[in-house]
């Protein structure tokens, strides 16, 4: 099955987020939130209800539906697209839930070479339903932009050898440490799946694309370098030849922000502990995102919007700002809030 040859919005390149993460002059700065759609949007909770996390993401009709729900809400300047990290590999077969609450839960944790090589690599045609989301999307959103994302080797690795979330990643890193030829072929595996993910939702429309290493800041700078890093570089590597921005993404990762950045990323996503202008002197000549404390919403609005301000103000010396939480909506957010912090970003300063 092919799909119609559809040419880019020309709205697009109008676009405020895309001129951002090109390094190019922007009207304002561009905002949109990780997690935007999600828990803290009672318009989410309704669609989800009695629908699984895995189902709501291989339902195209929901998909999109839940994708525009933020846009809609708070007029934000980029749609990221409803999936998770770890729906590539269900949909290779990796037998794995998303529980509420609390998170991917792989029903056989990898440990082996033989583990390894029974993870089937993806193609296009085991996710028909995310080229067909994605090209609903893209039609719905006209110039707002859609970010494409997928999990990196790192963060995607801890949840398939653990066995579900963690927090000191120790059985991934004694893989790491301790059976280099089970982790080196575990990170070509997931390198190989991430990469082909975001293949198919920038060949369906998406303009720019995002690589959550969510889990990374738990490594040193040495350990990211040597093992980590040439597999999230594989996959932005492939990325970039597909013509759109890339934004690298981690937690905790103050320490590996200018590796991050060498890895081949256009833009670096900073969480809220580093100071925005500390982040900008490590990442040298690409844009940032990021990075109001999410907590900061559950403040009175001056607070909050004079903490943005000091973002906004910090952003202006980089090649490129986003505007961003340091991490994803905080399920307890009110929306409201979200609306008063998108207002205060696009039309700041003008
Ligand atoms: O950002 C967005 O709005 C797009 C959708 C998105 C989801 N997951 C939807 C989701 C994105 C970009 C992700 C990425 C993701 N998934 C990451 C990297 C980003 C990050 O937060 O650091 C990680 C580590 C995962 C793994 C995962 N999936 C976690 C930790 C959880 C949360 C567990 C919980 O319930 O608190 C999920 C589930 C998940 N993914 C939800 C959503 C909206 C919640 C599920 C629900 O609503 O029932």
């Amino acid at each position: 099955m092919t799909s119609p040859e559809t040419s880019p919005d020309p709205r697009l390149a109008e676009s405020a987020f895309l001129k951002a993460a090109r390094g190019e002059p922007v009207p304002h700065t561009p905002v949109w939130f990780m997690r935007q759609a999600g828990r803290s949007l009672p318009e989410y909770l309704e669609v989800r209800s009695g629908v699984g996390m895995l189902e709501s993401c291989m339902d195209p009709a929901l998909v999109i539906e839940i994708t525009l729900q933020p846009v809609r809400r708070y007029g934000v300047d980029a749609a990221i697209f409803f999936s998770d990290i770890v729906l590539p590999l269900k949909a290779v077969g990796v037998d794995l839930d998303i529980k509420p609450g609390v998170g991917p839960v792989v029903a056989k944790p990898v440990r082996t070479l033989a583990d390894v090589d029974a993870i089937p690599d993806l193609t296009p045609d085991q996710v028909p339903f995310i080229t067909e989301a994605v090209e609903g999307l893209v039609a719905e959103l006209g110039g707002t932009p859609l970010i494409g994302f997928a999990g990196a080797p790192f963060t995607v690795a801890s949840y398939l050898v653990e066995g579900g979330p963690s927090k000191e990643h120790a059985r991934t890193k004694a893989m790491m440490f301790g059976a280099p030829d089970v982790w080196d072929a575990l990170m070509r595996k997931i390198a190989g799946i991430s990469a082909a993910y975001l293949e198919v939702q920038v060949a369906a429309g998406a303009s720019a694309v995002q690589l959550f290493d969510s889990w990374a800041g738990a490594l040193t700078p040495r350990d990211y370098r040597d093992q980590v890093m040439p597999h999230s570089a594989a996959v932005l590597a492939r990325a970039g030849a597909l013509g759109v921005p890339r934004i690298h993404f981690g937690v905790g990762t103050a320490n590996l922000l200018g590796l991050m950045g060498e890895a081949g990323a256009d833009v670096v996503g900073v969480d809220w502990r580093t100071p925005l202008a500390e982040a900008i002197g490590k990442v040298g000549d690409r844009g940032v995102q990021g990075n109001l404390d999410p907590t900061l919403v559950f403040a009175p609005t001056d607070v909050m919007t004079a903490r943005a301000a000091e973002v906004i103000e910090a952003g202006r010396a980089a090649t490129g700002h986003i505007f961003n939480l340091g991490h994803g909506v905080i399920p307890t957010t009110d929306p409201d809030q979200l609306m008063r912090l998108t207002e205060f970003v696009q039309s700041y300063g003008s």
